[in-house]
């Protein structure tokens, strides 16, 4: 395939003098890491239910059993802590500049002029909340409430960035009101036929006239941003990203998977590896339309293979599928990092040369995610490149 580094963004993605040093850049999803924020589980709060959420048990549940609310264990925070903690002390091997979000208590009632909820989540997640896209540092504007402040445990680094790196742009895109008659409730009820039969319309549990969108609905790959329609990414949120971003260069592409009814974040579903390759999601291929740009542009899609636990066999409290398995974060465009029981990924990726590290990571899971989810990367070698050249019709 053919790559060039775009004209267009030379300003934004250039060096200027050598005496200010570049802080924030980053381009894609497998440039050499440089500097990354590993999320930490202190405070953590189980999801709370909402309009905009409806957390389930996984597994065998006692009558009458539900979804816990309230503070999660000391004992449950203090494991995924200690993979968390390992996973930072790994990359910090590697040279990689590792920064943490500050301690927050996410164990208390939220109340805004429109909505309340019984607790805060957690800041496991960075992926979800804030990304780089090249020198700019975005705040998303979240599409749950217990996640509307959920900014805060990483001001801190982002202020000593900004501070740092006078080229660093720091956007906070518009906070949506999380009022009642945001969300559409009625999605929460409706039968596996019915979402079968408007699999095409992509009407989920936010409506459509606020701009929403969550960080990790987005995936990077240098000057194309693709940004898929989901539950926490509405159509006006993918209409704000592409006002915020073309004009600096970049080109902003909604992606769909129609046949993945509860889509929330990107990263299990369409993960790109490196120039050229996107591990894929074989029960959530993406819609033919959005497939064409890839292929001609010469990209490959790799399916991922069965996960090592099936959806029941999940953390209890896990939200997440079983397709955490392909939730790797590369630390360069030939070395990835892989959760430790994920065997079936390790040998396809060793199989497409690339050297694969694997942590375990398995205890992070019931707090959102896992390696790509708990880590948001500032700052990657490398420039703003076109991997798409061939754009357009034909
Ligand atoms: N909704 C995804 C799945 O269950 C999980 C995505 C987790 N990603 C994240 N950035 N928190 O397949």
């Amino acid at each position: 395939m053919s790559v060039t580094t775009s004209p267009t963004d030379a300003g934004l993605a250039g060096s200027s003098g050598p005496e200010v040093p570049t802080v924030v850049s980053s381009w894609n999803e497998w440039d050499p890491l440089e500097e990354v924020v590993v999320g930490r589980a202190d405070g953590a709060c189980f999801d709370p239910a909402e309009p905009g959420y409806r957390p389930q048990i996984r597994g065998p549940r006692a009558p009458g059993e539900t979804f816990p609310v309230g503070p999660k264990s000391a004992e449950t925070i203090r494991r995924a802590n200690e993979e968390l903690d390992n996973l930072s002390a790994l990359l910090a091997d590697r040279g990689i500049v590792v920064r943490r979000p500050d301690v927050v208590n996410f164990d208390h009632p939220l109340r805004t002029p429109e909505f309340d909820v019984p607790t805060q989540y957690c800041s496991v997640c960075p992926r979800d909340v804030v990304i780089t896209l090249g020198r700019q540092v975005l705040e998303a504007t979240m599409s749950r409430r217990a996640r509307y402040f959920e900014y805060l445990p990483y001001r801190r680094l982002i202020r000593d960035y900004w501070n740092r790196d006078p080229r660093m742009i720091w956007t906070a895109a518009p906070k949506p009101s999380m009022a009642d008659d945001m969300y559409r409730e009625e999605f929460w009820e409706l039968t596996q036929e019915e979402r079968f039969a408007r699999m095409h319309e992509f009407e989920f549990c936010v409506g459509q006239e606020e701009p929403v969108f969550d960080a990790a609905d987005m995936t990077r790959m240098g000057r194309d941003v693709f940004v898929q329609e989901s539950m926490t990414t509405n159509r006006p949120g993918i209409a704000w990203l592409r006002r915020e971003l073309e004009p600096r260069g970049l080109r902003v592409h909604p992606v769909h998977f129609p046949l993945d009814f509860f889509p929330s974040h990107i990263d299990c579903t369409f993960v790109p590896l490196r120039p050229g390759l996107v591990l894929t999601n074989p029960d959530r291929p993406i819609k033919d339309e959005d497939a064409t740009f890839f292929t001609k542009n010469d990209w490959r899609f790799l399916d991922a293979p069965e996960a090592s636990s099936t959806n029941d066999e999940m953390p209890k409290y896990c939200q997440s599928s079983r397709w955490l398995s392909m939730n790797v974060l590369s630390i360069s465009p030939d070395t990835i990092i892989c959760e430790d029981s994920e065997v079936g990924v390790h040998r396809l990726l060793r199989a497409e040369g690339f050297e694969v590290i694997t942590v375990p990571f398995r205890n992070v899971y019931e707090f959102g995610g896992s390696l790509h989810c708990a880590t948001w990367d500032v700052r990657r070698t490398g420039e703003c490149a076109d991997y798409f050249p061939h754009f357009g019709p034909g």
